[in-house]
């Protein structure tokens, strides 16, 4: 019998586009495309198990095995800092985490620096580099409004198109790094699963535009 992957794709358009890369490198699961609340679909014959979880959550059951492997956003990894292998760049889902202020923002130096966001992980490493005293303030959604309102002075999000930006007013001051979607493994998986996860990655690598 074929061994089983155990896969963890992120729920929505992302997933979406990314379970088609799966099909097209040959590990399609017709049952996935059905209408219904199902989270976990198979298809043994060409040895896969798809289950749809919230995308900041793909990470977690990666980490702790109870997927072999999985498809991230290079935020979310970077934000948790999960203790997993990470094997190809999808090269889909891209975007920039970047930091945003009003247009015309400048910072004064003598006071702490206010800044919204969702990754306060990833703002307090950006902001330690370079020495500069913070005060996060840590939001779910809808960054932008917090230096509309005066929550906040800046804000670290993720940029994709910048409409989002430009309609409130704000702008780019610091693009922090590029983001994209990532193929990532579960470490002892993919040691005992090496062959299989190995073709799947290189199936997936041979079709990315
Ligand atoms: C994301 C991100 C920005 C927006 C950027 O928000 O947090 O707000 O998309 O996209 P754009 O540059 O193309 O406008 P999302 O829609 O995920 O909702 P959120 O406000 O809940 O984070």
């Amino acid at each position: 019998m074929t061994e089983m992957i155990n896969i963890a794709l992120p729920k929505g358009r992302l997933g979406d586009k990314v379970y088609s890369m799966f099909e097209k490198a040959g590990y399609e699961c017709p049952s996935i495309k059905e209408k219904n609340r199902k989270l976990i679909f198979e298809n043994p014959e060409v040895g896969v198990r798809y289950f749809w979880v919230k995308p900041s959550d793909v990470a977690i059951y990666v980490e702790r095995g109870a997927a072999d492997i999985g498809v991230a956003g290079k935020d979310i990894l970077m934000e948790a800092g999960s203790d997993v292998y990470e094997l190809l760049d999808l090269n889909v889902g891209k975007c920039r985490m970047a930091v945003a202020g009003p247009a015309g923002f400048s910072y004064d130096r003598n006071n702490e620096l206010r800044v919204a966001t969702k990754f306060v992980n990833v703002a307090r490493e950006f902001y330690a580099a370079s020495g500069t005293d913070i005060d996060i303030i840590h939001l779910n959604g809808s960054i932008e409004l917090a230096p509309i309102l005066g929550l906040s002075d800046v804000i670290v999000d993720l940029v994709e198109t910048g409409t989002t930006l430009r309609e409130n007013n704000l702008e780019v001051v610091d693009v922090i790094t590029e983001i994209s979607a990532r193929l990532i493994s579960n470490k002892s998986s993919f040691k005992f699963k090496t062959k299989k996860i190995v073709e799947i990655t290189r199936s997936l690598e041979s079709i990315i535009e």
